[in-house]
């Protein structure tokens, strides 16, 4: 299984440490010099009223066709604006949301996380 993640300030990179204590994966961060090796999942976040980050914006745009679900951290003090990344990229990419999450998530947002990956993977 491959997830790509996307982080600035470290919240979604506290949260994949924690996918990692619980399942074998293969964690790659999205910067330019990557390419993926697989299929997997996106897991970013939201910036700048409801934005996608610049580079997770390149990064679907060249690879988006190996990217089979979205997941996004965010802030619920944005209100209408949380989480909005994932919204924008499931519906430009047709993948489903599977989890809106705050900052670096709880314990249940890493469970229904790693649950929802699974179940849309078999
Ligand atoms: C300038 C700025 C704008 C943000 N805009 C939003 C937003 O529109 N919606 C949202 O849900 N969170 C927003 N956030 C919160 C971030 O998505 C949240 O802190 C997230 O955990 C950052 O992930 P990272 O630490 O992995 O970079 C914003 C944060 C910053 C600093």
């Amino acid at each position: 299984m491959y997830i790509y993640y996307d982080s600035r300030t470290g919240n979604v990179e506290r949260f994949i440490q924690k996918i990692k204590l619980q399942r074998d994966w293969h964690f790659v961060k999205i910067s330019q010099d990557i390419t993926p090796q697989g299929s997997g999942h996106l897991i970013t976040y939201t910036t700048n009223f409801g934005d996608i980050p610049r580079t997770t914006f390149r990064f679907m745009e060249d690879f988006g066709e190996k990217i089979k679900s979205v997941s996004s951290s965010g802030n619920m003090n944005w209100g209408k604006s949380f989480g909005l990344a994932a919204d924008k990229i499931a519906e430009q990419y047709h993948i489903p949301l599977l989890l809106k999450f705050e900052l670096s998530g709880l314990p249940q947002d890493v469970q229904a996380l790693i649950n929802r990956i699974e179940e849309i993977s078999k």
